[in-house]
């Protein structure tokens, strides 16, 4: 009989050991990362992996990113390039890399594509459980396909309910937001495929220039991974996008607006929500899903979202409140 609700697990030692067991036997186990929870799953295992697909009703057709220890393992799934050495000071953190796959890694972790994308985690807890099960953890952010990721044990079995059993509680992530993803499969070309806290600046101070995938081409892209659709990360709550700083537009019912910092120059009726307190985009990144996610649960008509500026890490924050947007 399955569990009727999820069962947490905890960062004791005994507890990993025990995430650690469950991975090993072909279970799923959602762990904390930096940037939001994953669902974890052996990604040599293709029945483990089928598991992950059936649980978040992900389509088949959609990728999944595998994490390793250290760039010892990812040579074993993935065909090293030599910019990885530039890019070195990123890793462990969230920075994922599309390369092209070793023949060991499974079609469903590359929805059988030639490629595979890896990631270094920084998070302990992953880390630890990396180490204990010694195996390559495939983990899609841990939410049913298409809504809001989590950022807090919480939020995963909120959404994902008794479907994933066990979830190791590591509190708040740090980041907030997915880890950056950068395609370098194709020698000599470098694609920026999602914003993230490693940010494009960063990278091209490593790398040179590097071509961002814009939304037209992302409509393109989708058909290979629909992760990267137009509408993701989406309550079911309206949600409507304005400037950062700019008046948004009057609107009927129940409204909330959700704003990067406090202001005063804003016409009351509204219920307003900070997601941080001096306006910083980090701040914002580290709490936005959680605040979408409060706000989802309270029947609001519309949410009216603040945008940040687009430099650094507001390139994500906006990025994952325009999907949130997109209808
Ligand atoms: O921060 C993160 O990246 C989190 C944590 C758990 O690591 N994971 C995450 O996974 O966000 P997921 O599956 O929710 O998003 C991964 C994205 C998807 O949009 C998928 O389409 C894309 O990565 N992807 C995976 N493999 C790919 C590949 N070989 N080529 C292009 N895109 C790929
Ligand atoms: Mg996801």
């Amino acid at each position: 009989m399955p569990s009727p609700a999820a069962s947490f697990l905890s960062s004791s030692p005994s507890d990993l050991a025990r995430a650690a067991d469950l991975l090993r036997t072909g279970h799923c186990v959602a762990l904390p990362t930096e940037t939001v929870y994953g669902l974890a799953a052996d990604a040599l295992n293709p029945a483990a992996l089928a598991q992950v697909f059936t649980i978040k009703g992900r389509p088949l057709l959609d990728p999944l990113i595998v994490h390793v220890l250290d760039q010892a393992a990812l040579a074993e799934v993935a065909e090293l390039d030599e910019r990885l050495a530039l890019l070195a000071g990123f890793w462990p953190g969230p920075l994922t890399v599309v390369l092209r796959r070793k023949p060991c890694v499974p079609d469903l972790v590359t929805a059988s594509k030639p490629t595979v994308a890896v990631r270094i985690p920084a998070h302990p807890i992953f880390r630890e459980v990396l180490r204990l099960s010694g195996r390559p953890l495939a983990a899609p952010s841990a939410n049913p396909f298409g809504y809001v990721s989590p950022t807090k044990a919480a939020h995963v079995s909120d959404s994902l309910g008794a479907r994933c059993p066990w979830i190791v509680d590591g509190g708040a992530c740090t980041h907030g937001v997915e880890s950056t993803i950068l395609d370098l499969s194709v020698p000599g070309r470098a694609r920026l495929l999602r914003p993230g806290p490693v940010t494009l600046e960063a990278l091209q101070a490593k790398l040179g220039p590097i071509e961002v995938v814009t939304r037209a081409v992302s409509q393109q892209i989708a058909q290979d991974a629909p992760g990267m659709l137009e509408r993701h990360y989406s309550p079911a709550t309206r949600v409507e996008l304005f400037a950062r700083g700019a008046q948004p537009a009057a609107a009927v019912g129940k409204v909330a607006r959700l704003l990067l910092a406090r202001r005063t120059d804003l016409p009351v009726g509204p219920e307003d929500f900070y997601l941080s307190e001096h306006g910083s985009a980090e701040e914002g990144a580290r709490h936005l899903f959680d605040l979408l996610r409060q706000l989802d649960a309270r029947g609001f008509d519309v949410i009216q979202a603040e945008l940040a500026e687009a430099v650094g890490i507001g390139a994500a924050y906006n990025d994952r409140l325009t999907r949130a947007a997109a209808r």
